[in-house]
């Protein structure tokens, strides 16, 4: 059966992915929505099934022409508060009002249906958005994949230092950070885009419980997927015990709120491993048979080391 997926967000890194996917169903059509179609790839705007629309996420008009005929509304924005719940908030209205059945909120994150608002407060606009699909006739989808890859591996984290071939953790370094690559949450979100049955909450992640627990990253046993990948043993540097990644980064935050960046990382490492946003093992991977699987192991194979900090630069290619 033929499809209408709309795509807010159209030009971001996980919109592209995402695309590339769908426009491998014949029986897709796409409707994209950005500010700049002219950012779009050549490939991807001069495709038959392909159809731009310009405008900003809170010119109601525009998101009301865009939102008419979509099965789905795929929403990949990125920015802050306002963007994220007002501008979501709008789109979902204009579901409502275009009777779109489906809409994909901007999640692709941790489980943050098990955090209190205030704690990772970056992904309290999620919490919010979710609160208030349910209050809608359109039906939500929120897609949990854990924590992208790429980033592990950037200066963002200061996990791995290219310089002195050192990993750096906090608590044991034994704790689980679950993993999935871009292209497989895009591929899975395509997968759930064009099924129609598919609502509610969707977990997707391709970290495998429990046997490759010991040799994935970033654990304090990850030499052995370093040695293995790369034939280098890095040096392993314990930052502190959790206790003391909780309040350095709340004083880092006390002390200078608006410098974000000094902080954000060590809000997001603390939420990732201690144990509170696990998607755990009640996944939905194999309800979409066609998604391959890409492990911490994988993903590495496919980076050479010298580019595997700036993986998450090569996104905006
Ligand atoms: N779990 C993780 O580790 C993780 C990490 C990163 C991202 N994510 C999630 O992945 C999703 C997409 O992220 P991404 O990396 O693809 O982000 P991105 O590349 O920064 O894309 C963000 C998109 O939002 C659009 N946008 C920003 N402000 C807008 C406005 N006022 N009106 C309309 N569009 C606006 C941007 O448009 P322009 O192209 O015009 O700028 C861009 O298309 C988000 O849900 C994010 O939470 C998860």
């Amino acid at each position: 059966m033929a499809i209408t997926v709309g795509i807010a967000g159209f030009t971001g890194k996980f919109a592209k992915r995402l695309v590339s996917h769908l426009l491998k169903r014949h029986n897709v059509s796409i409707r994209g929505y950005c500010r700049d179609p002219s950012k779009a790839p050549e490939t991807i705007s001069s495709s038959a099934q392909v159809t731009l629309f310009e405008g900003d996420a809170f010119n109601k008009d525009a998101l009301t022409v865009f939102a008419k005929g979509c099965d789905v509304i795929v929403c990949c924005y990125l920015g802050d508060d306002k963007l994220m719940v007002d501008g979501q908030k709008m789109l979902i209205d204009v579901c409502d009002e275009c009777e779109v059945p489906r809409y994909i909120a901007s999640d692709w994150a941790l489980d943050y249906t098990k955090l209190k608002l205030g704690e990772l407060f970056p992904k309290d606009p999620m919490i919010h958005v979710k609160a208030y699909a349910g209050t809608k006739k359109v039906q939500g989808v929120h897609i949990l994949i854990g924590g992208f890859m790429k980033p592990i591996f950037s200066p963002f984290f200061n996990i791995y230092d290219p310089q002195s071939q050192a990993l750096r953790f906090w608590s044991s370094g034994d704790e689980i950070m679950e993993g999935t690559t871009y292209n497989n949450a895009a591929e899975f979100t395509a997968a759930v885009a064009v099924d129609q049955k598919a609502t509610g909450i969707l977990k997707c992640n391709f970290f495998q419980y429990p046997e490759s627990s010991v040799a994935e990253l970033p654990s304090k046993n990850s030499p052995l997927l370093f040695e293995k990948v790369y034939g280098i043993k890095p040096t392993l540097e314990s930052n502190g015990s959790l206790d003391d990644l909780y309040k350095l980064m709340h004083v880092k935050r006390e002390k200078i709120p608006e410098d974000i960046y000094s902080y954000i990382s060590l809000f997001f490492y603390y939420y990732w491993i201690n144990g509170q946003t696990l998607l755990g093992k009640d996944l939905h991977n194999d309800r979409y048979a066609e998604v391959k699987p890409v492990s911490w192991a994988n993903f590495m194979t496919q980076w050479p080391l010298k580019a595997l900090p700036t993986s998450f630069f090569a996104l905006n290619a």
